[in-house]
């Protein structure tokens, strides 16, 4: 993509991998993936903060090269050890014989480890650290946990940007470099499922992180996956209500289902919420997008589990949903189970214990043999009305007595 200006003398270098379909072994990318990598240009020195994944170090070498030499490169930043942004550290330090790497306490370990990086090329920083390049000064904010344990941000004092890596990330590879060239709606779901898949675990974390923000003026937030924010307002606040875990009247419901049966009880489930006035996502985990379902997570207050017993245990799929729900440590107050079983019923009691040590309360199971049949059905709805209740919507009314028919935990 070349090296683009995103400020006097500041300029994006990274990569676009619009052809990437997975990260982590596990989330799909809709529309690819980018690897920012910023280089800033002083009077007398120059840095050059993060690197590409695997397989794009030409390309960033190259987008460099286009404003200095690496004779140039004074200072190689690291805010995150990650091989998406950290595996060309030795290719550059190699070419940039001058350049010092700088990291973290803890980045300074991790570099050595994963990249081999000599003890002699590596200077530490921290809050109290300045960097001037000449009219350009840059700083580092202490954030860990965002999302490895030696994470930390860099800020550019002039030109008040903010480089915080992941943080505020979106997996976008398509042509749009900028806040203002995308659509707000599209542009915050890929935010929502970054923050979902990456930084939901780490929610105390990123709230130190935005208080600590406050004391910066910041005009632009620069993170090295998809767009920059040049007005940053927008993301901040949703960043502030997502680190909260603030609750909408949310359901997920997921679902998975060989025969039918836990199908029906899910979308019978659904239909009964909507008409409570819940906000209900619903899933089938068979061709489901965990990218999706991450990002409902970060707001959802009940996650409902709908799956058959399954070889004395739930379906695979489900167990693989609520493990990697309790993994993200999702605000959600509330989970219930809904099933259909042939001669033992098992999903009520594998999902409870999945979601032992969450906090997250089972509201209560439904366990059916074989079809649902009406009364099966009334039980969904008293369970939708718990749910309903339980979650503050809007026309959730319950009568005394409906939840005695639901067992409270399976
Ligand atoms: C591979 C397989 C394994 C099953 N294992 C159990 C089991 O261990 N215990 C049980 O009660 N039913 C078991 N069943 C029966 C299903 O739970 C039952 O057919 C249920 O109604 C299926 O719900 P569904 O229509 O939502 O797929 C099994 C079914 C299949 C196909
Ligand atoms: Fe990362
Ligand atoms: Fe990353």
């Amino acid at each position: 993509m070349g090296a683009l200006e995103i400020a006097p003398d500041v300029f994006s270098v990274g990569a676009k991998d619009l052809n990437r379909k997975i990260f982590d072994a596990l989330i799909p990318l809709p529309e690819g993936t980018s690897y920012n990598s910023y280089l800033v240009l002083g009077e007398q020195k120059n840095a050059l903060i993060d690197t590409v994944n695997p397989g794009f170090e030409k390309e960033l070498m190259l987008n460099v090269l286009e404003k200095i030499s690496f004779e140039k490169l004074d200072y190689l930043i690291m805010n995150h050890a990650e091989p998406d942004h950290a595996n060309a550290i030795p290719e550059i330090l190699e070419e940039a014989k001058n350049a010092k790497l700088l990291a973290s306490k803890m980045g300074a370990q991790v570099a050595k480890g994963y990249y081999e990086v000599p003890e002699d090329r590596i200077e530490i920083v921290d809050e109290t650290t300045r960097i001037p390049l000449g009219g350009k000064t840059l700083r580092f904010v202490d954030a860990p946990w965002l999302h490895w344990p030696e994470t930390m941000f860099t800020y550019l004092e002039e030109d008040a940007i903010l480089f915080p890596c992941d943080f505020f990330g979106q997996h976008i590879g398509t042509k749009e470099n900028f806040d203002y060239e995308m659509d707000w709606e599209r542009l915050e779901e890929y935010a929502k499922r970054y923050f979902g898949e990456i930084m939901l675990p780490f929610r105390s974390a990123g709230q130190k992180a935005l208080e600590k923000m406050k004391s910066l003026e910041i005009k632009t937030i620069a993170p090295s996956h998809g767009v920059i924010f040049t007005n940053p307002d927008k993301i901040l606040v949703r960043y502030s209500s997502w680190t909260s875990g603030k609750l909408a009247k949310h359901a997920l419901i997921a679902y998975v289902s060989m025969w039918g049966s836990s199908e029906i009880m899910a979308k019978e489930l659904e239909r009964k919420l909507r008409e409570k006035g819940v906000l209900v996502s619903s899933y089938n985990l068979q061709e489901a997008d965990l990218g999706e379902i991450a990002r409902d997570l970060v707001d959802s207050a009940c996650i409902v589990i709908a799956a058959p017993t399954f070889l004395g245990g739930v379906h695979p799929l489900a167990l693989n949903a609520a493990s990697l729900a309790k993994a993200l440590r999702p605000p959600a107050k509330y989970a219930a189970l809904v099933s259909s079983y042939g001669w033992g019923p098992m999903a009520g009691r594998t999902i409870t214990e999945a979601l032992k040590g969450t906090g997250i309360e089972m509201l209560g199971t439904v366990e059916v043999k074989a079809r649902p049949k009406k009364d099966d059905l009334e039980k969904i709805g008293a369970l939708a009305s718990i749910i309903a209740e339980k979650i503050g919507a809007n026309g959730s009314e319950q009568s005394p007595g409906l939840r005695s028919i639901i067992n409270p935990t399976g």
